[in-house]
């Protein structure tokens, strides 16, 4: 299996990992496929994502994604966040082999679960905005 060296270079160095203390969302999510977890944490003030990190009990190729994921939404409004795909993120990461791709949805379902949880912090409804984001056990994209 061929690995990008942008996927390398995360993988060791992966940014945006632990956790945020008193964080304004955080959202769990599964991959069916393999069982891997994932974990995001949103600091958000005045719609812009300040700060965001990630734990995972998950593959390298999940580590890479999440890092990827979480630079390109830091510091940015959280719209952009909304918009995220994980498509964007394998592209920012020069491609990943075909078998690791279901690995890539880790990121964009976790960090799609902790906006849900941000905007019921709020008491507003999430889903008109966010979708539906698949349980844990249903969270695998292919
Ligand atoms: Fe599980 Fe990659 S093998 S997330």
């Amino acid at each position: 299996m061929i690995y990008s060296e942008k996927v390398m270079e995360h993988f060791a160095n992966p940014r945006n990992v632990g956790e945020i203390e008193n964080a304004d969302g955080v959202g769990e999510v599964g991959n069916a496929k393999c069982g891997d977890i994932m974990k995001m944490y949103l600091k958000i003030d005045g719609g812009i994502i300040t700060d965001v990190k990630f734990k995972t009990f998950g593959c390298g190729a999940a580590v890479a994604t999440s890092s990827m994921a979480t630079e390109l939404i830091k510091g940015k409004p959280v719209e952009d966040a909304l918009k995220l795909t994980n498509k964007a993120v394998v592209e920012a990461l020069d491609g990943l082999p075909t078998v690791k791709l279901h690995c890539s949805v880790l990121a964009e379902q976790a960090i799609k679960a902790a906006l849900t949880d941000y905007y019921k912090r709020q008491g507003i409804d999430p889903e008109p905005i966010v979708g539906k984001v698949p349980d844990r056990e249903a969270s695998c994209g292919i």
